[in-house]
């Protein structure tokens, strides 16, 4: 046997047993550690594997069916919803919802009479797939111009006295080089900066109590790729050293050299799982480290900062505050537009739209982030709070992946991240806002 085999063989070996490992925590349920990100994790030992075997089809295929079958073994499994449940006289605005997990959701809340407000880049297009019932609309919104947002905003008004679910789900991995009407970075821009303007406009429909004095939520739709995130630009001088795409420039697309995914995958991966120094030379490259991971850091950073905010401003007030959860979701690798592979393979559309309707409906603190298993780790309580005595780690550090990253890729300074997040959103949208401040601006 010579050594490239061996090679192979090891690789092979590590593979199998790395499988076998996460599908046994899942099934037995040890630890949340091996929770989020391991389809992720899966789906790139599946590329790599893919890389060494392009000469070996048959062992690849073998290699996908595995993945497959596994995936319906140790999936989550399909939300059920008590069938007397209905949402009548409940208001959803949904942005960014003409595909994919969103769409799916429009439809799941449609069924429970929920009155919805699709916002969608192309109006056309969301009419043709709208579901349809008489309470569900479509209106324009496209997030990669910050002055389309007020108009939007303006148009909910019109429609609906009051929010009680805002759900901010658009999403795209990166373009190359592509930038917002402002010239901002469009991942960013599109995913963060646009629905952090959009939350902004539609607080006071948030703000406005149910008659049921049920609480708001506004669910950030994030993703696991938040833990190869970097931001670390925010913390230097006024924040904005990489807001126009100065250091990252999205470039996940499938079209993208098929190479650079599966290298940036597996360090990705490295980085997260080893925290390795070792694979600093490799050069940059955008998949998972790059602006989408960016972009969904700062989502979860927002959904944070939202929620220290809100509690913040409860406690100062005396008169009555609505209550609202911010909350933080990664749904898993779901069949999308996005990711545009078979049921059999990764989650299917209506189930990946049930973690998000599991932030709407379930038990969710906030400041929650929610994972592809629908744990809930409770990010902001456990990381803003003091440190546990004994490890001088926050709580769930070194039990939960999300927590642990979440702690690793903000320095171990979250409160500075999310703070100097949420001031660069504010100087970069305030031209674009209706009003100068919002309640929730510091002095
Ligand atoms: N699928 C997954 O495995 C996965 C995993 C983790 C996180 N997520 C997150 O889940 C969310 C939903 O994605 P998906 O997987 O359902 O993909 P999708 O089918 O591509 O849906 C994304 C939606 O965002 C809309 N959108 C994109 N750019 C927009 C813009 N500038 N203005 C307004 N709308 C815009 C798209 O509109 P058009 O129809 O006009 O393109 C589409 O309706 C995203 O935030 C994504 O990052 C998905």
């Amino acid at each position: 046997m010579d050594g490239a085999s061996l090679l192979m063989g090891a690789c092979e070996a590590l593979m199998a047993g790395l499988l076998l490992l996460f599908a046994t925590l899942r099934v037995v349920e040890l630890s949340d550690l091996y929770l989020a990100s391991s389809h992720h994790l899966l789906l790139h030992l599946l590329a790599s594997a893919l890389l060494m075997r392009l000469a070996r089809p048959k062992r690849l295929l073998g290699a996908a069916v595995l993945y497959g079958v596994m995936r319906h073994a140790i999936d989550a499994r399909p939300l059920t919803l008590p069938d007397e449940l209905t949402l009548a006289g409940t208001n959803v605005v949904l942005a960014g919802a003409s595909s994919g997990i969103g769409l799916a959701l429009a439809a799941q809340l449609a069924r429970l009479e929920a009155t919805v407000v699709l916002g969608c880049r192309d109006v056309a297009k969301c009419e043709r797939v709208r579901p349809q019932s008489p309470h569900v609309r479509c209106l324009s919104l496209n997030l990669s111009d910050l002055s389309a947002v007020k108009t939007f905003a303006e148009a909910v008004g019109r429609h609906i006295d009051r929010v009680d679910y805002l759900v901010l789900n658009a999403g795209f991995l990166g373009k190359h080089g592509a930038r917002t009407a402002q010239g901002i970075e469009l991942s960013f821009g599109v995913m963060h900066l646009s629905h952090f303007l959009l939350t902004r406009e539609l607080w006071h429909l948030i703000q406005r109590p149910h008659p049921a004095g049920l609480p708001a939520r506004v669910v950030s739709h994030a993703s696991a790729a938040f833990m190869a995130g970097e931001l670390k630009s925010l913390l230097v001088g006024d924040g904005m050293g990489d807001v126009h795409g100065e250091v990252v420039d999205g470039c996940l697309t499938w079209e993208n050299s098929f190479r650079d995914w599966v290298v940036g995958g597996a360090r990705s991966m490295a980085h997260l799982y080893f925290n390795t120094s070792l694979i600093a030379g490799f050069p940059t490259l955008c998949p998972i480290a790059g602006a989408y991971s960016r972009a969904k850091l700062a989502q979860v950073l927002f959904s944070q900062e939202l929620q220290h905010r809100v509690d913040e401003s409860a406690l100062r007030s005396s008169g009555f505050v609505r209550e609202v959860r911010s909350i933080a979701l990664h749904p898993g690798t779901v069949r999308s537009a996005i990711v545009p592979l078979p049921d059999w393979l990764v989650r299917p559309t209506d189930v990946g739209a049930h973690g998000l309707m599991y932030c709407l409906l379930g038990d969710v603190p906030g400041g929650s982030y929610v994972d592809e298993m629908r744990r809930v780790h409770n990010l902001l309580n456990s990381t803003s709070g003091g440190m546990d005595v004994q490890s001088g780690r926050p709580d769930g550090y070194f039990y939960s992946l999300p927590i642990f990253m979440y702690m690793r890729v903000t320095e171990g300074v979250p409160a500075r991240y999310r703070a100097a997040l949420w001031d660069v959103s504010e100087t970069l949208s305030a031209p674009y806002a209706s009003s100068k401040r919002w309640p929730l601006t510091h002095d």
